[in-house]
């Protein structure tokens, strides 16, 4: 079964134990973590809540079937250095309804890897998990998040004001979602010959 997924320049694979370092590393950051509704973790922390991920991956793998969620580490396809990871948790109460989430660790802002990793996500989602529906929310303070929806092409579903009361302010909750009937069958075509 395949784990890891390319575009020229970065891979995509389920989280393994080694990934969990650095994922850590990343998670102990003020800067990653600063319009995060968890954060900075201790490393443990970060460590507990991924296990549970590893093991349901080994099963699926063990089974021939695809996990119930999608967690995906980020590297330079040509170094395998560590960039961050991004993920499709599964709404439990509707299936085919997956929470978008996306990390990246500060050398690598700005370069383009948050709005592919959501690119990425989306034609996951849609060609290989059998979504219907796609879920992100973020904090309204975090522009970058909100753009990289926007650029993807999720639509503003609402605003929830005073959502998060963290660090010290109240933060509104930008809700957005995507359905798999607006994403165009011919994008999702050229984002079969870019992921692969
Ligand atoms: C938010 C995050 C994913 C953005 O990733 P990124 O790789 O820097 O984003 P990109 O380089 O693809 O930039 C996408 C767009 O967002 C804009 N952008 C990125 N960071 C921004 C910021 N802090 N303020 C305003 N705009 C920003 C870019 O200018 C770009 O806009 P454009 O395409 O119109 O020129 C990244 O900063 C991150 O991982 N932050 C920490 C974790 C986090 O907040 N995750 C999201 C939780 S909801």
């Amino acid at each position: 079964m395949q784990t890891t997924w390319t575009s020229p320049s970065l891979t995509f694979s389920y989280v393994t134990l080694e990934d969990l370092t650095p994922i850590s590393e990343m998670l102990t950051k003020e800067t990653v973590c600063r319009w995060l509704f968890f954060g900075p973790n201790l490393p443990e922390v970060t460590h507990a809540y991924f296990l549970p991920f590893l093991d349901e991956n080994a099963l699926a793998l063990a089974e021939d079937r695809l996990p119930s969620n999608f967690v995906f580490t980020i590297r330079n396809r040509k170094t395998k250095a560590f960039i961050g990871q991004c993920a499709l948790i599964a709404d439990e109460f509707s299936p085919g309804a997956y929470l978008v989430g996306y990390q990246i660790d500060d050398p690598f802002w700005n370069k383009g890897i948050g709005s592919e990793a959501v690119t990425f996500l989306i034609w996951f989602a849609f060609r290989i998990a059998g979504a219907y529906r796609l879920n992100a929310d973020t904090a309204a303070g975090n522009q970058g998040s909100a753009r990289v929806l926007e650029k993807g092409g999720f639509v503003p579903e609402g605003r929830q004001r005073k959502y998060w009361h963290a660090r010290g302010g109240y933060h509104d909750r930008l809700l957005f979602g995507l359905l798999t009937e607006e994403v165009k069958e011919d994008v999702l075509a050229t984002l079969d010959r870019l992921f692969s």
